[in-house]
């Protein structure tokens, strides 16, 4: 184990580090220097896509709000994301013009498999989105688009969730190209970040010393809770940063929508209830951060997750967890690394296994 460790104290910390890797793996021989997407090895017609539906549990199940959300965007394409379990069960309805997404890292979860299943009543074709070559979705699937993430052993998912969502970015790029919803030129734009995206992942990981993560831990000293914040975007980000943390850590955490946060979750804010906000970039980040300052006045402290440099972000919090700047539909890419950490560091300071945490399963193999 000591050798497959590599050095690194725990395999979640090996695997957040690996992520770089595993992007520029996953987006290797499907975008090319100029950007633009090749995603012909699925053999399937993207072009005859009315609508989408994602299904997935758990982690993928985030990175598929990420992938509806690029979908609709660059394809201009009806998307519905559900958690696999309730899909399944839910007499869903379609035809032949879905195209149903399963996002699994194993490829061997029950309830992502019984959801294709379901899907198939309807005649709808099954594009699988996996880390695990031979895996029983490959076989249910009418096409296989791999993560290639590497095997991933932490129970907390990390580079197989960055690399689920590159490939769904992949696949907005891809049906946007074939349904020419946006200029070539701007969708190539957006392929050339892409392939830029793992040296960003790299620069975020060096911009996150010792220090800040130890300033950020500081912010949950005494903490009984947490509330994860964020709009857009941000907001799976914020909900897959909460889970990260309550999976290791196991302290309660919500993740919401900044906007809806007055709705309910506020009553939960106070000096033992830190508030992660995740600002995002362009007129939302503006709204995020008022939301953030109602928290701040009722006492609540802050970790924020913004670009270098951000001054309101500063002022208003007590730690500040940079990422570099990269066009703002990737910006999930770069943000959810420094709650990944976050997640670690507090499991760590609390003395807890991050590699095994209680009660949980790498793969949920039972309904
Ligand atoms: C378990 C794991 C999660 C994972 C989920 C879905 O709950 O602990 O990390 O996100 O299953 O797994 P899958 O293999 O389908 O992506």
């Amino acid at each position: 184990e000591a050798i497959e460790l590599g050095g690194y104290e725990d395999f979640m910390l090996k695997e957040i580090h690996e992520q770089p890797a595993a992007l520029q793996a996953t987006l290797a021989g499907r975008l090319d220097a100029g950007g633009r997407v090749d995603l012909s090895e699925l053999g399937l017609d993207l072009s005859g896509i009315e609508r989408v539906v994602i299904v997935a549990c758990g982690t993928a199940y985030h990175a598929g709000l990420l992938g509806k959300s690029a979908l609709e965007r660059l394809a201009r394409v009806p998307v519905e994301v559900a958690v696999a379990s309730e899909y399944r069960y839910g007499d869903p309805v379609g035809d032949e013009g879905t195209l149903v997404v399963a996002i699994s890292q194993s490829g061997e979860t029950t309830d992502t498999l019984a959801a294709i299943e379901a899907a198939r009543a309807f005649g709808a074709r099954v594009l699988a989105v996996t880390n695990t070559q031979g895996s029983l979705i490959t076989r249910e699937a009418d096409a296989v688009l791999l993560t290639k993430a590497g095997p991933e052993v932490g129970v907390a998912a990390t580079k197989t969730f960055l690399t689920q969502v590159a490939a769904l970015y992949l696949l907005a790029l891809g049906v946007a190209g074939v349904r020419g919803a946006r200029p070539a030129g701007e969708l190539e734009e957006i392929g050339r970040a892409l392939r830029r995206s793992p040296e960003k992942v790299e620069e975020g990981i060096e911009l996150l010393g010792e220090r800040l993560m130890s300033e950020a831990v500081g912010v949950f000293a005494g903490a009984r809770c947490a509330l994860f914040l964020g709009r857009g975007q941000s907001f799976p980000v914020a909900l897959e940063g909460a889970l990260k943390l309550k999976e290791i850590s196991y302290l309660p955490a919500e993740g919401y929508p900044a906007g809806e946060m007055k709705h309910g979750p506020i009553a939960l804010v106070d000096e033992q209830c830190p508030v992660v906000a995740i600002l995002g970039e362009g007129t939302l980040r503006e709204k995020t951060l008022s939301n953030v300052e109602e928290t701040v006045a009722r006492g609540a402290r802050v970790i924020a997750v913004a670009n270098e440099g951000d001054a309101a972000a500063e002022r208003i919090a007590q730690s500040v967890l940079p990422v570099p700047t990269v066009p703002e539909i990737l910006s999930p890419l770069v943000s959810a690394v420094p709650l990944q950490f976050l997640a670690y560091h507090v499991a760590k300071a609390r003395g807890l296994d991050v590699d095994k945490p209680r009660n949980l399963a790498k793969s949920v193999t039972v309904e």
